[in-house]
């Protein structure tokens, strides 16, 4: 027997039943501006409001026509798609464009070193490899010092020079060929650590072998923790945090000293952590804002551990939030910078890490490559991204910013309407959360049930599709929290539309009745 094509059956079979149950599987077949269509059951299309927009890469919308132009063009200009090991690309291009963006929003004239890969989460194990270069550099300097002063103790110990009494009882006599090889042996257990990662509970940065270690939720990490380094998530409302999570994981090299003829031990600090990643908006813990106060602890942390600090911004970045980087507007300065998502435009996949200068170890240029990294096609449609976001003095950035200002306020009045229903409104621009007071105790069996079985999200989700045309989802770790992320293009009708669903089912949780649930 052969099943029709486009059925679930050589792929997502389980995805599928899983989205049927809430009436939430459908088959798109056109995408334009904010709307995806699907086909009635008489074949008309009908068309839904997408407030999900690829969870933030649809910053000008699904298959922008300038967009959509741009790429055809491109392909009939016969670019160069592959061209690997010629020196020369479209993403030399894109990475000075990129420059001068970053650099006028961080107000610097440092450089950042562009780095490509196919996807965010690609681009956060660039990152994490690249911050393990720069451990390695460090490590590698502290071992040249610890090498020199060992010789130089031989040379003092050859001259007359004795072992201290800790020195000596380390070895059990006053040998120092044996105190050099005892100090070489224990530095080289502590070197073979594997490193630590520093990262915010709650935070998302994707779900590769490493990057999803770094992803706080326990069910995307947890089978996968014996797979790469792992990390220390600290609580963003407890920076200080930090200095003991520090502490309690410090590690210490064994060097050697002489003074006054005595050669003596002293400990190192070694370098166990390897970067600090956040997300200046965190989208997958419920859209939450980083604080202008937590970024600067965070600049301070790092300059104290010594590691470098990484913005993942594959979300929050390319304007979205009203400035090109989200962490513009809480001075974050970061070391490192992630884009992705809607730096391809909705249609280019890419993403890139950009990389201050005075942290940049060049050497990672020869050894990290991948086939459609740094490609001709999606490096050029990623320029015409990038002036459309500059045109006409910043227009998007603009529109962003006022359409997300007006959504915003739009679900402010449902919350002082609806106090007992939602919890809060946060967000900025166009990365908003709209969070539903938890359910768990509800006076309806069906819905107590619903949250038991961590189902009222899809149940809401099916009912603002199916009942409003409004596709949203709740966040991956914060399932009380809708995510509303639209293009710039996101009309006034669209936000009345969201107004009407919202309040729908606000009325139908005030009043516990599951039953009107489509
Ligand atoms: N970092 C952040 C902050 C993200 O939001 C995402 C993806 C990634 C990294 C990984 O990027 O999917 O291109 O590999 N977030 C999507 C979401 C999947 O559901 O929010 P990717």
């Amino acid at each position: 027997m052969t099943s029709s094509p486009g059925a679930p059956e050589f792929a997502d079979s389980y995805l599928v039943e899983v989205l049927t149950e809430f009436g939430l599987a459908l088959k798109y077949v056109r995408a334009r501006g904010n709307t995806l269509y699907y086909l009635a059951d008489d074949g008309t299309e009908v068309g839904v409001f997408d407030a999900a927009s690829g969870f933030g890469s649809l910053m000008f919308g699904h298959n922008n026509p300038e967009i959509v132009e741009h790429a055809k063009w491109l392909l009939d200009q016969q670019t160069p798609v592959h061209a690997q090991f010629s020196g020369y690309s479209f993403a030399l291009n894109l990475a000075a464009e990129l420059n001068a963006v970053i650099r006028r929003e961080l107000q610097t004239d440092d450089k950042f070193f562009a780095l490509f890969g196919n996807s965010g989460a690609e681009a956060v194990e660039i990152s994490i490899k690249h911050a393990e270069m720069d451990r390695g550099a460090r490590i590698a300097e502290l071992k040249a010092e610890i090498d020199t002063h060992v010789e130089q103790a031989r040379t003092a110990v050859a001259d007359g020079a004795r072992l201290s009494a800790d020195a000596a009882a380390l070895v059990g006599g006053a040998d120092f060929d044996l105190l050099a090889a005892e100090v070489a042996r224990r530095n080289a257990q502590t070197e073979a650590r594997p490193p630590l990662f520093l990262a915010l509970e709650g935070g998302f940065h994707g779900k590769l072998v490493s990057s999803v270690q770094l992803t706080h939720n326990a069910e995307f990490r947890g089978p996968f923790k014996a797979l790469a380094a792992q990390a220390r998530f600290i609580p963003r409302d407890r920076p200080e945090l930090i200095a003991k999570v520090v502490e309690d994981e410090r590690a210490t090299l064994l060097d050697i000293t002489v003074q006054d003829g005595v050669v003596d031990l002293v400990e190192r600090d070694f370098p166990v952590f390897a970067a600090f990643l956040i997300e200046p908006i965190m989208g997958e813990a419920g859209i939450f804002p980083l604080s202008a106060q937590l970024a600067g602890a965070l600049r301070e942390a790092c300059d104290t551990i010594g590691v470098p600090l990484i913005s993942d911004e594959i979300q929050s970045g390319m304007g979205r939030s009203g400035t090109f980087l989200a962490g513009t507007q809480i001075g974050l300065k970061p070391d490192y910078i992630i884009l992705a998502k809607a730096l391809g435009g909705g249609l280019a996949k890419l993403g890139v890490v950009l990389v201050n200068e005075h942290r940049y170890r060049k050497d990672i240029e020869l050894i990290h490559t991948s086939t459609y990294g740094r490609d001709g096609f999606s490096s050029r449609l990623a320029l015409k991204v990038l002036q459309m976001l500059e045109a006409e003095d910043g227009k998007a950035y603009q529109l962003a910013a006022e359409r997300g200002a007006k959504a915003k306020a739009m679900m402010e009045a449902i919350k002082a309407d609806y106090p007992d229903v939602v919890r809060e409104v946060r967000g900025v621009g166009l990365m908003l959360g709209f969070e539903l007071h938890d359910q768990s105790n509800s006076s309806s069996p069906e819905i107590r049930e619903a949250v038991e079985h961590e189902a009222l999200a899809f149940i809401i989700g099916g009912h603002l599709l199916r009942k409003h045309q409004i596709r949203i989802f709740s966040t991956a770790s914060n399932l009380e929290t809708m995510r509303f992320e639209p293009s710039i293009y996101l009309s006034d009708e669209e936000i009345a539309r969201v107004d009407a669903g919202f309040r729908d089912i606000c009325q139908i949780l005030r009043d516990q009745d599951a039953s009107r649930f489509e």
